[in-house]
Protein backbone atom coordinates (compact mmCIF):
# COMPACT_ATOMS: atom_id res chain seq x y z
CA UNK A 1 0.00 0.00 0.00
CA UNK A 2 1.65 2.88 -0.96
CA UNK A 3 0.74 6.35 0.17
CA UNK A 4 2.06 9.52 -0.32
CA UNK A 5 2.54 11.84 2.98
CA UNK A 6 3.18 15.64 2.59
CA UNK A 7 5.72 16.32 4.93
CA UNK A 8 4.00 18.61 7.16
CA UNK A 9 1.95 16.00 7.68
CA UNK A 10 4.72 13.55 8.54
CA UNK A 11 6.30 15.93 10.81
CA UNK A 12 3.08 16.32 13.20
CA UNK A 13 2.49 12.11 13.09
CA UNK A 14 6.30 11.83 13.91
CA UNK A 15 6.50 14.46 16.84
CA UNK A 16 3.33 13.54 18.10
CA UNK A 17 4.15 9.73 18.20
CA UNK A 18 7.34 10.13 19.54
CA UNK A 19 6.29 12.31 22.41
CA UNK A 20 3.02 11.24 23.36
CA UNK A 21 0.32 9.73 23.28
CA UNK A 22 -2.30 12.13 21.27
CA UNK A 23 -1.55 11.33 17.62
CA UNK A 24 -5.52 10.55 16.75
CA UNK A 25 -7.32 10.32 19.89
CA UNK A 26 -9.94 12.18 18.90
CA UNK A 27 -10.48 10.48 16.03
CA UNK A 28 -13.99 9.33 15.42
CA UNK A 29 -14.31 5.35 15.16
CA UNK A 30 -10.69 4.83 16.31
CA UNK A 31 -10.23 3.04 20.45
CA UNK A 32 -9.29 5.49 23.00
CA UNK A 33 -9.34 2.76 25.84
CA UNK A 34 -7.42 0.88 28.37
CA UNK A 35 -5.39 -2.47 28.07
CA UNK A 36 -3.04 -3.45 30.44
CA UNK A 37 -3.83 -0.83 32.56
CA UNK A 38 -2.27 1.67 29.79
CA UNK A 39 -3.64 3.58 27.36
CA UNK A 40 -4.12 2.09 23.92
CA UNK A 41 -2.77 4.70 21.67
CA UNK A 42 -4.85 4.46 18.26
CA UNK A 43 -5.25 0.98 18.54
CA UNK A 44 -2.08 0.21 19.33
CA UNK A 45 -0.86 -1.09 22.84
CA UNK A 46 1.72 0.52 25.49
CA UNK A 47 2.89 -3.40 26.52
CA UNK A 48 4.96 -3.58 29.90
CA UNK A 49 7.94 -4.66 30.44
CA UNK A 50 8.72 -7.78 29.13
CA UNK A 51 12.92 -9.56 29.66
CA UNK A 52 13.30 -6.03 31.25
CA UNK A 53 12.68 -4.03 28.27
CA UNK A 54 9.66 -1.26 27.84
CA UNK A 55 8.77 -0.77 24.26
CA UNK A 56 5.85 0.43 22.35
CA UNK A 57 6.11 -3.26 20.43
CA UNK A 58 5.74 -5.64 21.81
CA UNK A 59 8.46 -9.16 21.73
CA UNK A 60 6.95 -10.74 18.26
CA UNK A 61 5.33 -14.29 20.05
CA UNK A 62 5.04 -15.43 16.09
CA UNK A 63 8.66 -15.06 15.19
CA UNK A 64 9.14 -17.45 12.15
CA UNK A 65 12.69 -19.14 12.52
CA UNK A 66 15.24 -16.74 11.33
CA UNK A 67 12.64 -14.03 10.75
CA UNK A 68 12.65 -10.70 12.87
CA UNK A 69 12.02 -10.61 16.62
CA UNK A 70 10.97 -7.44 17.14
CA UNK A 71 7.57 -5.65 15.82
CA UNK A 72 4.14 -7.51 15.48
CA UNK A 73 1.27 -7.35 13.20
CA UNK A 74 -0.51 -3.77 13.04
CA UNK A 75 -3.96 -4.28 13.97
CA UNK A 76 -7.39 -3.09 12.59
CA UNK A 77 -7.47 -0.21 14.26
CA UNK A 78 -3.81 1.07 14.34
CA UNK A 79 -4.31 0.63 10.17
CA UNK A 80 -7.70 2.82 10.55
CA UNK A 81 -5.86 5.30 12.37
CA UNK A 82 -2.79 5.75 10.03
CA UNK A 83 -4.92 5.32 7.14
CA UNK A 84 -6.44 8.25 6.31
CA UNK A 85 -6.05 9.56 3.29
CA UNK A 86 -8.67 10.21 0.87
CA UNK A 87 -8.36 8.59 -2.82
CA UNK A 88 -9.07 10.18 -6.18
CA UNK A 89 -12.28 7.61 -6.22
CA UNK A 90 -13.45 8.94 -3.17
CA UNK A 91 -12.52 6.41 -0.76
CA UNK A 92 -11.75 7.79 2.76
CA UNK A 93 -13.70 11.15 1.84
CA UNK A 94 -16.87 11.50 4.40
CA UNK A 95 -20.12 13.20 4.00
CA UNK A 96 -20.22 16.38 4.93
CA UNK A 97 -20.77 19.71 3.25
CA UNK A 98 -19.59 23.49 3.00
CA UNK A 99 -20.53 26.84 1.08
CA UNK A 100 -17.89 28.95 -0.41
CA UNK A 101 -18.91 31.82 1.89
CA UNK A 102 -18.33 29.39 5.02
CA UNK A 103 -14.79 28.82 3.71
CA UNK A 104 -14.05 32.33 3.28
CA UNK A 105 -15.02 32.88 6.66
CA UNK A 106 -12.61 29.85 7.99
CA UNK A 107 -10.20 30.77 5.70
CA UNK A 108 -10.09 34.22 7.08
CA UNK A 109 -10.36 32.84 10.79
CA UNK A 110 -7.62 29.91 10.51
CA UNK A 111 -5.49 30.05 7.11
CA UNK A 112 -5.08 34.22 6.21
CA UNK A 113 -2.29 34.39 8.79
CA UNK A 114 -0.43 32.57 6.71
CA UNK A 115 -1.41 32.50 3.24
CA UNK A 116 -2.21 35.61 2.85
CA UNK A 117 -5.54 37.63 1.24
CA UNK A 118 -7.40 34.76 -1.40
CA UNK A 119 -4.33 32.89 -1.27
CA UNK A 120 -1.60 35.02 -2.44
CA UNK A 121 0.82 33.71 -0.25
CA UNK A 122 2.78 35.68 1.76
CA UNK A 123 6.80 35.10 3.13
CA UNK A 124 8.00 31.62 3.02
CA UNK A 125 3.89 30.54 3.38
CA UNK A 126 2.88 29.07 -0.21
CA UNK A 127 0.34 30.64 -2.54
CA UNK A 128 -3.23 28.67 -2.53
CA UNK A 129 -3.80 30.50 -6.02
CA UNK A 130 -2.48 32.61 -8.78
CA UNK A 131 -5.57 33.81 -10.61
CA UNK A 132 -7.36 31.16 -13.24
CA UNK A 133 -5.78 27.47 -13.06
CA UNK A 134 -7.08 26.81 -16.23
CA UNK A 135 -5.08 29.66 -17.99
CA UNK A 136 -2.54 28.84 -15.65
CA UNK A 137 -1.62 25.08 -16.38
CA UNK A 138 0.12 26.67 -19.36
CA UNK A 139 2.50 27.65 -18.22
CA UNK A 140 3.73 24.84 -16.89
CA UNK A 141 3.70 22.85 -20.40
CA UNK A 142 5.06 25.23 -21.50
CA UNK A 143 8.25 25.03 -19.36
CA UNK A 144 9.03 21.78 -20.45
CA UNK A 145 9.73 22.85 -23.80
CA UNK A 146 10.51 26.70 -23.37
CA UNK A 147 11.67 27.77 -20.09
CA UNK A 148 10.91 31.40 -19.21
CA UNK A 149 12.27 33.22 -16.49
CA UNK A 150 9.25 33.73 -15.00
CA UNK A 151 8.82 30.83 -13.96
CA UNK A 152 5.91 28.00 -14.08
CA UNK A 153 3.14 28.97 -12.06
CA UNK A 154 2.49 26.32 -9.86
CA UNK A 155 0.14 26.20 -6.84
CA UNK A 156 -2.78 23.81 -6.18
CA UNK A 157 -5.30 25.30 -9.06
CA UNK A 158 -2.78 24.61 -11.76
CA UNK A 159 -0.83 21.22 -10.78
CA UNK A 160 -2.46 19.42 -8.18
CA UNK A 161 -3.51 16.74 -10.37
CA UNK A 162 -6.31 15.40 -7.88
CA UNK A 163 -8.23 17.34 -5.52
CA UNK A 164 -8.82 14.76 -3.25
CA UNK A 165 -5.61 15.39 -2.20
CA UNK A 166 -6.58 19.13 -1.38
CA UNK A 167 -9.16 17.55 0.51
CA UNK A 168 -7.18 15.10 3.24
CA UNK A 169 -3.91 17.77 3.24
CA UNK A 170 -6.17 20.52 4.55
CA UNK A 171 -8.14 18.07 6.69
CA UNK A 172 -4.50 16.27 8.24
CA UNK A 173 -2.04 19.13 7.83
CA UNK A 174 -3.98 22.33 8.36
CA UNK A 175 -3.42 25.12 9.87
CA UNK A 176 0.24 24.20 10.20
CA UNK A 177 -0.31 24.27 14.03
CA UNK A 178 -3.13 22.41 14.63
CA UNK A 179 -3.79 19.58 12.57
CA UNK A 180 -6.59 17.43 12.44
CA UNK A 181 -8.29 20.23 14.30
CA UNK A 182 -10.69 21.18 11.54
CA UNK A 183 -14.38 19.48 10.87
CA UNK A 184 -15.38 17.75 7.99
CA UNK A 185 -17.61 20.67 7.02
CA UNK A 186 -14.61 23.24 7.51
CA UNK A 187 -12.96 21.33 5.14
CA UNK A 188 -15.54 21.16 2.42
CA UNK A 189 -15.84 24.76 2.85
CA UNK A 190 -12.37 25.64 2.44
CA UNK A 191 -12.45 23.35 -0.47
CA UNK A 192 -15.09 24.98 -2.00
CA UNK A 193 -13.03 28.30 -1.16
CA UNK A 194 -9.67 26.99 -2.89
CA UNK A 195 -11.25 26.26 -5.84
CA UNK A 196 -13.16 29.70 -6.17
CA UNK A 197 -10.32 31.23 -5.94
CA UNK A 198 -8.78 29.16 -8.41
CA UNK A 199 -11.29 29.72 -11.14
CA UNK A 200 -12.08 25.82 -10.70
CA UNK A 201 -15.59 24.80 -12.13
CA UNK A 202 -17.60 21.90 -11.04
CA UNK A 203 -19.57 20.25 -14.21
CA UNK A 204 -19.10 23.53 -15.83
CA UNK A 205 -20.79 25.72 -13.13
CA UNK A 206 -18.55 28.28 -11.31
CA UNK A 207 -18.36 28.65 -7.57
CA UNK A 208 -20.16 31.05 -6.57
CA UNK A 209 -20.27 32.49 -2.94
CA UNK A 210 -23.44 30.23 -2.13
CA UNK A 211 -22.27 27.74 -4.10
CA UNK A 212 -22.44 24.53 -1.54
CA UNK A 213 -19.80 21.60 -2.12
CA UNK A 214 -20.62 18.38 -1.35
CA UNK A 215 -19.43 14.83 -1.00
CA UNK A 216 -20.94 13.75 -4.22
CA UNK A 217 -19.99 17.67 -6.31
CA UNK A 218 -16.48 17.07 -4.68
CA UNK A 219 -15.81 13.33 -6.87
CA UNK A 220 -17.02 15.29 -10.22
CA UNK A 221 -14.30 17.97 -9.72
CA UNK A 222 -11.72 17.82 -12.42
CA UNK A 223 -8.63 19.38 -12.13
CA UNK A 224 -6.62 21.44 -14.86
CA UNK A 225 -3.40 19.54 -14.59
CA UNK A 226 -4.98 16.24 -14.32
CA UNK A 227 -3.22 14.86 -16.88
CA UNK A 228 0.02 16.76 -16.92
CA UNK A 229 1.77 14.53 -15.22
CA UNK A 230 3.84 12.48 -17.92
CA UNK A 231 4.17 9.18 -18.09
CA UNK A 232 1.27 8.53 -16.78
CA UNK A 233 1.92 6.05 -13.70
CA UNK A 234 -1.56 5.17 -12.82
CA UNK A 235 -3.40 2.45 -13.87
CA UNK A 236 -2.86 -1.30 -15.42
CA UNK A 237 -0.34 0.17 -18.62
CA UNK A 238 1.48 2.60 -16.13
CA UNK A 239 4.68 0.00 -16.13
CA UNK A 240 4.30 0.20 -19.91
CA UNK A 241 3.81 3.80 -20.06
CA UNK A 242 7.10 4.75 -17.61
CA UNK A 243 9.26 2.08 -20.29
CA UNK A 244 8.12 3.90 -23.18
CA UNK A 245 8.55 7.14 -21.55
CA UNK A 246 11.91 6.59 -20.81
CA UNK A 247 13.46 4.66 -24.04
CA UNK A 248 13.25 8.09 -25.49
CA UNK A 249 15.80 10.40 -24.28
CA UNK A 250 14.17 13.35 -25.83
CA UNK A 251 12.03 12.91 -23.11
CA UNK A 252 14.73 13.74 -20.48
CA UNK A 253 17.37 15.80 -22.30
CA UNK A 254 18.57 17.41 -25.45
CA UNK A 255 20.65 14.38 -26.84
CA UNK A 256 18.35 11.69 -29.43
CA UNK A 257 20.00 9.26 -28.71
CA UNK A 258 21.42 7.27 -24.71
CA UNK A 259 24.72 8.19 -23.72
CA UNK A 260 26.66 7.10 -20.74
CA UNK A 261 29.82 8.39 -21.25
CA UNK A 262 31.79 11.70 -22.57
CA UNK A 263 28.67 12.42 -23.76
CA UNK A 264 29.09 16.07 -23.79
CA UNK A 265 31.58 17.98 -26.09
CA UNK A 266 32.37 21.36 -23.88
CA UNK A 267 29.96 22.50 -21.70
CA UNK A 268 26.49 19.97 -20.31
CA UNK A 269 23.08 21.32 -21.76
CA UNK A 270 21.38 18.63 -19.82
CA UNK A 271 19.47 21.06 -18.08
CA UNK A 272 15.76 19.94 -19.07
CA UNK A 273 13.71 22.90 -17.37
CA UNK A 274 16.99 25.63 -16.88
CA UNK A 275 15.17 28.26 -14.86
CA UNK A 276 14.18 28.85 -11.35
CA UNK A 277 11.03 29.46 -9.64
CA UNK A 278 11.87 32.92 -8.54
CA UNK A 279 8.84 33.91 -6.78
CA UNK A 280 10.87 33.83 -3.48
CA UNK A 281 10.42 36.54 -0.85
CA UNK A 282 12.77 37.78 -0.12
CA UNK A 283 14.36 36.41 -3.14
CA UNK A 284 16.92 33.24 -3.14
CA UNK A 285 20.46 34.45 -2.78
CA UNK A 286 22.43 33.70 -6.15
CA UNK A 287 26.17 33.61 -3.82
CA UNK A 288 27.14 30.23 -3.01
CA UNK A 289 28.07 30.14 0.52
CA UNK A 290 29.83 27.30 1.76
CA UNK A 291 30.01 26.22 5.08
CA UNK A 292 32.81 28.15 7.09
CA UNK A 293 35.51 25.37 8.33
CA UNK A 294 38.09 28.00 8.93
CA UNK A 295 38.87 28.09 12.83
CA UNK A 296 39.50 31.44 11.88
CA UNK A 297 36.23 32.50 10.68
CA UNK A 298 34.42 35.29 13.30
CA UNK A 299 33.00 33.14 16.33
CA UNK A 300 29.08 33.40 16.65
CA UNK A 301 27.73 35.51 18.92
CA UNK A 302 25.92 34.19 21.63
CA UNK A 303 22.84 36.55 20.42
CA UNK A 304 23.28 35.60 16.91
CA UNK A 305 22.76 31.44 18.36
CA UNK A 306 19.74 32.55 20.85
CA UNK A 307 18.39 34.46 17.92
CA UNK A 308 18.39 31.43 15.20
CA UNK A 309 17.22 28.91 17.82
CA UNK A 310 14.00 31.32 19.45
CA UNK A 311 13.69 34.20 17.49
CA UNK A 312 14.01 33.59 13.90
CA UNK A 313 10.99 31.35 13.36
CA UNK A 314 9.09 34.58 13.66
CA UNK A 315 12.00 37.33 12.53
CA UNK A 316 13.17 35.76 9.75
CA UNK A 317 10.67 37.81 7.56
CA UNK A 318 8.15 40.49 8.60
CA UNK A 319 4.79 37.58 7.98
CA UNK A 320 4.13 37.57 11.32
CA UNK A 321 4.18 41.07 11.52
CA UNK A 322 7.23 40.95 13.75
CA UNK A 323 9.93 43.47 12.78
CA UNK A 324 12.18 41.54 10.36
CA UNK A 325 16.46 41.00 11.25
CA UNK A 326 17.61 43.13 8.62
CA UNK A 327 14.86 45.31 8.06
CA UNK A 328 16.48 48.71 9.08
CA UNK A 329 13.21 51.01 8.87
CA UNK A 330 10.93 48.97 11.02
CA UNK A 331 14.26 48.99 13.51
CA UNK A 332 14.45 52.39 13.60
CA UNK A 333 10.78 52.95 14.37
CA UNK A 334 10.86 49.79 17.16
CA UNK A 335 13.59 51.85 18.61
CA UNK A 336 12.07 55.26 18.71
CA UNK A 337 10.16 53.73 21.85
CA UNK A 338 13.74 53.87 23.54
CA UNK A 339 15.82 51.03 24.06
CA UNK A 340 14.72 49.98 27.37
CA UNK A 341 11.22 50.15 26.45
CA UNK A 342 11.79 47.65 23.56
CA UNK A 343 13.98 45.44 26.09
CA UNK A 344 11.15 45.39 28.04
CA UNK A 345 8.92 44.96 25.84
CA UNK A 346 11.18 42.03 24.56
CA UNK A 347 11.31 40.46 27.81
CA UNK A 348 7.57 40.86 29.11
CA UNK A 349 6.45 40.57 25.92
CA UNK A 350 3.72 42.79 23.15
CA UNK A 351 0.73 41.50 21.37
CA UNK A 352 1.83 38.90 19.45
CA UNK A 353 5.44 38.73 20.63
CA UNK A 354 5.45 36.23 23.61
CA UNK A 355 7.62 36.99 26.61
CA UNK A 356 10.95 36.57 26.30
CA UNK A 357 10.06 35.10 22.40
CA UNK A 358 8.44 32.10 24.20
CA UNK A 359 12.11 31.05 25.43
CA UNK A 360 11.54 31.27 29.49
CA UNK A 361 15.11 29.88 29.92
CA UNK A 362 17.10 32.76 28.85
CA UNK A 363 18.28 35.08 31.13
CA UNK A 364 17.58 38.87 31.18
CA UNK A 365 21.06 39.31 29.61
CA UNK A 366 20.94 36.79 27.10
CA UNK A 367 17.59 38.40 26.17
CA UNK A 368 19.34 41.60 26.14
CA UNK A 369 22.36 40.47 24.07
CA UNK A 370 19.94 38.84 21.42
CA UNK A 371 17.98 42.51 20.83
CA UNK A 372 21.06 44.12 20.51
CA UNK A 373 22.31 41.38 18.13
CA UNK A 374 18.90 42.17 16.00
CA UNK A 375 18.96 45.68 16.29
CA UNK A 376 22.62 44.98 15.29
CA UNK A 377 22.26 43.36 12.15
CA UNK A 378 19.27 45.82 11.06
CA UNK A 379 21.23 49.18 11.05
C1 LIG B 1 1.11 28.92 10.59
C2 LIG B 1 1.06 29.04 9.17
C3 LIG B 1 -0.03 28.35 8.38
C4 LIG B 1 -1.40 28.41 8.58
C5 LIG B 1 -2.15 29.17 9.64
C6 LIG B 1 -1.97 27.62 7.52
N1 LIG B 1 -1.01 27.11 6.71
FE1 LIG B 1 -1.31 26.01 5.01
N2 LIG B 1 0.71 25.85 4.77
C7 LIG B 1 1.66 26.36 5.62
C8 LIG B 1 2.97 25.90 5.20
C9 LIG B 1 4.29 26.22 5.86
C10 LIG B 1 2.76 25.09 4.07
C11 LIG B 1 3.82 24.32 3.26
C12 LIG B 1 3.98 22.99 3.95
C13 LIG B 1 5.00 22.10 3.30
O1 LIG B 1 5.29 22.25 2.12
O2 LIG B 1 5.49 21.22 4.03
C14 LIG B 1 1.34 25.09 3.82
C15 LIG B 1 0.74 24.43 2.75
C16 LIG B 1 -0.60 24.45 2.48
C17 LIG B 1 -1.22 23.87 1.32
C18 LIG B 1 -0.46 23.18 0.20
C19 LIG B 1 0.02 24.21 -0.78
C20 LIG B 1 0.83 23.63 -1.92
O3 LIG B 1 0.60 24.01 -3.07
O4 LIG B 1 1.72 22.80 -1.66
C21 LIG B 1 -2.56 24.07 1.43
C22 LIG B 1 -3.61 23.64 0.44
C23 LIG B 1 -2.78 24.79 2.66
N3 LIG B 1 -1.58 25.01 3.28
C24 LIG B 1 -4.04 25.17 3.12
C25 LIG B 1 -4.24 25.81 4.34
C26 LIG B 1 -5.55 26.08 4.88
C27 LIG B 1 -6.86 25.76 4.20
C28 LIG B 1 -5.35 26.70 6.08
C29 LIG B 1 -6.40 27.16 7.09
C30 LIG B 1 -7.27 26.13 7.61
C31 LIG B 1 -3.92 26.82 6.28
N4 LIG B 1 -3.29 26.26 5.20
C32 LIG B 1 -3.35 27.44 7.38
C33 LIG B 1 1.43 27.20 6.70
C34 LIG B 1 0.19 27.51 7.20
C1 LIG C 1 5.94 33.80 17.98
C2 LIG C 1 6.64 34.81 17.21
C3 LIG C 1 7.81 35.52 17.86
C4 LIG C 1 8.94 34.98 18.43
C5 LIG C 1 9.29 33.52 18.60
C6 LIG C 1 9.78 36.11 18.78
N1 LIG C 1 9.16 37.27 18.45
FE1 LIG C 1 9.85 39.14 18.85
N2 LIG C 1 8.19 39.95 18.00
C7 LIG C 1 7.17 39.22 17.44
C8 LIG C 1 6.14 40.14 16.99
C9 LIG C 1 4.84 39.75 16.27
C10 LIG C 1 6.60 41.44 17.28
C11 LIG C 1 5.88 42.76 17.00
C12 LIG C 1 5.02 43.06 18.20
C13 LIG C 1 4.24 44.35 18.02
O1 LIG C 1 4.84 45.39 18.12
O2 LIG C 1 3.05 44.24 17.81
C14 LIG C 1 7.90 41.26 17.93
C15 LIG C 1 8.65 42.31 18.39
C16 LIG C 1 9.89 42.17 18.98
C17 LIG C 1 10.71 43.26 19.42
C18 LIG C 1 10.33 44.73 19.33
C19 LIG C 1 9.60 45.10 20.59
C20 LIG C 1 9.10 46.53 20.53
O3 LIG C 1 9.27 47.22 21.53
O4 LIG C 1 8.48 46.89 19.52
C21 LIG C 1 11.85 42.73 19.93
C22 LIG C 1 13.03 43.50 20.53
C23 LIG C 1 11.75 41.31 19.80
N3 LIG C 1 10.55 41.00 19.22
C24 LIG C 1 12.72 40.43 20.21
C25 LIG C 1 12.60 39.05 20.15
C26 LIG C 1 13.60 38.15 20.61
C27 LIG C 1 14.91 38.54 21.24
C28 LIG C 1 13.12 36.90 20.37
C29 LIG C 1 13.79 35.58 20.68
C30 LIG C 1 14.30 35.38 21.97
C31 LIG C 1 11.83 37.03 19.76
N4 LIG C 1 11.55 38.35 19.62
C32 LIG C 1 11.01 35.97 19.37
C33 LIG C 1 7.06 37.86 17.34
C34 LIG C 1 7.97 36.96 17.86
Amino acid sequence: MFKFYPKSFMSTVLIAASTSTIAFAAQEGVSNTYENGKRVIDGGVMYPVVNGKTSAYHINEETLKGGYTYGKKATDNEIKAWDIDVMPDGTGLPEGSGTVEEGDEVYEAKCVSCHGDFGSGSGMYPSLAKGNAEEGVASLTHQRVNPDADGPIRVFGTYWPQASTLWWYIKTGMPHAAPMSLTDDEVYALCAYMLSINEITIDGEELDDEYELDREKFLKIRMPNKDGFVPNIDGPKGTDNVREYFSNPKNYGAATTRCMKDCFEGEPVLARIQTEINDFSPPLSTARELPKTDASAAPVSEGAKIYEASCAVCHATDAMGAPALGDKKAWEAVLKKGIDTVYNNAMMGINAMPPKGGNANLTDDQLKATVDYMIDQSK
